[in-house]
Order: C-alpha cells, then structure tokens, then sequence
C-alpha cells in the first residue's frame, strides 16, 4: 500500500488557503488559533459532501426522516444525555508555563524546558454561554457538542407527527461545538465543526443487523464520495474501549498523514439515550407496536461522521501530481463530477468581446443544471493550471474559431484529452 507522506498535509493546507477552500478564522487579526472559515470552494465542497449524505439518505430503502434542531438546548437536556457530568477529557497542565494538554493524547506533550505536568484531571468540553439580559444559574446553558441529543429529544415529535414506524432514522446535520483542549491538524480537530448523524431506531432483536448494515453503508458512501479504498478501513471498538452504554461501536477510520484517524463511529446504544431522557423528562417515550400491543423503548444505531473531516478526506484522497513531458508538474484533485466545487469552466482564449459573448451565452444554457465559472484572467494554460488545482473535471474553451463553426474544445481534467464539439450538443454532451 502507498505509504502516506507528510508532505501531503503541508501541500493541502497551502492549497487549501490559496485557492479559496479553507482560511484560517479572524486572519486579518493574525487568525484565531484552530479556527477556519470555509472559502467560496469549500463551502461549495462542503454543502456537495452534505447534499449527497441526504441524497443517501432519501434514496435509501429504510425510513429517514431530516430534522435541523437547535443548537441551543435546555440544559436538562445535556443532564439527561450524560454530557454535563461526563464529557470530559483528561488535562495536564504545566506547572511552569500554564500549557494544557490532553494527557491520553498520542503525541508528545513538549511545552517547554522546565516542564512539569499536574497530574490529570477532568475538562468538560461543553461550550458554556447564557441566554437573556441577566447572567446567573438559571441562564446557562451550553452549545450542543453534538447533534445527536436533538434527535433524541424530537423521538416523540417525530413518531408523533410523521406517524412514523419502526425501523425508521431520524438525520441531522450542522454545527457541534467541543472546547478541544487540543485542537489540530487543520480541520481534523476544531473546536467548531459539522456533524452529519443518524439515530436508526428499531427492535432489540434486529440490532445487530441494522448495525451491519449501517456499517456496510456508510463504508460504501465514503467509497462512492472518492475515498481511496485503501485509505479507508473499519475498526471495531476493543470492549475496554467502549462507552458503558454501547454494545458495540465500529469506526470508519481514514489513513491520514499522520495516521489512521476516524471519520465516523456506527455505535449500537441500546434504549440508553431515549431511556435517561424519558427518566429525566416524566414524557412517555415508548414505541406502541400495535402487532402485539405492547410498548417499548426501542434500540437505536448511531452512525456518526464528521463533515469538515470528510471534507478534508476528500481533498488529501484525490490529491495528485503528474510529471507532464515538459518536465512541469501539474497539480489536481481529481473530485468526482458530483461534489466538485466547480464543475465546468468556461474559457475564453482571449478577453475580446466577441469571445466573452459566447462565453455568457454558454453559461446561460449549462448553469441552470451545473455549477459554471467563467474564468478570464491570465493565460490559457494557467487557467488550466488553477482548474486542475480546484478540481474542475471540465474546461470548455472559446476561441476565434468559434466565432464561425460555433464549436468548443472540452478539456477532460484527468486525461487531458481535448475533444470539439458544437455549442448545440453541448447539454446532450454533459447528459451523457
Ligand atoms: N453522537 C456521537 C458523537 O458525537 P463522536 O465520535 O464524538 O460521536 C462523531 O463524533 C464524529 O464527529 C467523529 O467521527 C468526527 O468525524 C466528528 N468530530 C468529532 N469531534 C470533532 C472535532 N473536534 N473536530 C472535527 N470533527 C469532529
């Protein structure tokens, strides 16, 4: 297998901010450590990847229902589902120089030469804020750090209102907050990010299956996203590993360049969250299953991934480089046609206005179905350049001969090939 290379991480990150995917947050202030803002390219990857999860969703031969929950809950909500007591991680601090560090992180916590840790001790991770005018207890509340609990918490709305019946899945996506003692590598580790995750309700004794199933289905997803295969494996959870709560847990884990890193965890976690909040609640949260009359909480599969972490996946996957026969090496993604940010650009070879006319008149017919741009500044072949390095899978060129046989040359990004055709066949081109 092809080893990962450390040199990928420092070319994507470059990449990454030069040509409008990622910039660091707040960077005309010096940036705010850890934080990204996502750039006209990456929102446009961002918003593919999600779409095409939904797509997966909707397509599927089970039930899902999308819910988009608040960001802000009740605080009994974070009692319930366990956060507010138990979601910490373990943090030393030096003596010296106040630095904090996960202690149970795999990499050396050096921060400088009279270093001396605290022992370990517990740092929620929650967000803490307040809402209205008067600050005090009764005011606090917290930023979800997942999107989980606000499907636990709409069970009831949902089974209620879409008369929905077992198994089915409630979806969610959007942003989690998680004050990460130890954010890093890019957008791997922030301390704000996407989730996109799914409660698959169902019966006790069918819950080994939907969770292979799930496994067998989110693994194909990320495949069919442009994953190398290779890059790509499931890990099940060691027993000492898992949440008391969990029966089982599999990650979908990534070979990023440092390492195997997770994109997703499938768990199976019994009755336990629709149980503590019916508890913490007094609300009745049973299933009433009318074949034998009886009522009970059921069984619930979790598959939980990370967007902002797929996006990243992504763009270190179809990274490439090819030595071309001038001895120039030419940079791309290869993205598949469905998630690149751009997926035809239109290239007049000179600024004239006869071009551009054409060119306009191109973009009016494609980008009602695909997302265009009409690229015109600097010379051909650096366009072609700067396409490849967005992961553009088209160029359709204009030039002076299109003036009289109204054809274009389409550029194929990954062969290079270069085929003409006619302005009129160039729908019934892309259909195909
Ligand atoms: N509801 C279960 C849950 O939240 P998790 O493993 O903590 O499980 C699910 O999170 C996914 O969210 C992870 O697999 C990862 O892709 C993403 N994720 C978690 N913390 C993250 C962080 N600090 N930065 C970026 N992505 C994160």
């Amino acid at each position: 297998m092809e080893k990962p290379n450390k040199d990928l991480f420092e070319k994507i990150v470059k990449i990454a901010q030069n040509r409008g995917f990622v910039f660091n947050a707040s960077s005309i202030y010096g940036g705010l450590r850890s934080s990204y803002d996502y750039g006209p390219l990456g929102a446009l990857l961002k918003e593919n990847i999600s779409q095409l999860w939904w797509k997966a969703l909707k397509t599927s031969e089970v039930k899902i229902y999308p819910v988009d929950t608040a960001i802000i809950q009740s605080t009994d909500v974070w009692k319930a589902s366990g956060h507010l007591s138990e979601f910490s991680d373990p943090m030393v601090e030096c003596k010296n120089c106040n630095s904090r560090f996960r202690s149970d992180s795999n990499f050396e916590n050096v921060c400088c030469d009279q270093q001396e840790l605290t022992d370990p001790k517990n740092f929620n991770l929650m967000f803490e804020t307040n809402i209205g005018p008067v600050v005090n207890e009764n005011s606090q509340v917290f930023l979800r750090p997942e999107t989980a609990q606000g499907i636990f918490v709409n069970f009831e709305n949902v089974l209620r209102t879409m008369r929905a019946k077992l198994p089915f899945g409630i979806a969610n996506i959007g942003k989690s907050f998680r004050n990460e003692i130890t954010p890093g590598q890019f957008i791997f580790r922030t301390r704000e990010f996407e989730q996109m995750e799914i409660e698959f309700f169902c019966i006790e004794e069918d819950s080994e299956e939907w969770m292979d199933y799930w496994t067998n289905k989110r693994l194909n997803w990320y495949k069919g996203l442009g994953l190398k295969e290779e890059y790509l494996r499931l890990r099940p959870h060691e027993p000492d590993e898992l949440a008391h709560y969990a029966k089982s847990t599999v990650d979908i884990e990534y070979l990023y360049p440092w390492g195997w890193g997770e994109l997703e965890g499938i768990a199976d976690r019994g009755n336990y969250d629709l149980k503590a909040h019916q508890e913490k609640s007094g609300k009745d949260l049973t299933y009433f299953d009318s074949k034998d009359n009886t009522k009970h909480l059921p069984s619930v599969i979790e598959p939980a991934g990370g967007l902002t972490r797929t996006l990243f996946a992504v763009l270190l996957s179809t990274y490439e480089e090819e030595k071309l026969e001038n001895g120039d090496i030419r940079t791309l993604f290869k993205m598949n046609f469905e998630i690149a940010p751009i997926q035809i650009a239109i290239l007049p070879l000179s600024k004239k206005d006869d071009l551009i006319n054409i060119c306009n008149e191109i973009d009016t017919i494609l980008s009602s179905q695909y997302r265009t741009e009409i690229d015109v500044t600097q010379s051909i072949g650096k366009r072609y350049r700067r396409q490849d390095e967005i992961g553009t899978p088209n160029c359709i060129t204009v030039d002076f001969e299109t003036l009289d046989d109204r054809c274009v040359t389409i550029r194929n990004r990954d062969t290079m090939k270069q085929e003409r055709i006619q302005i009129s066949k160039l729908v019934e081109y892309f259909q195909n």
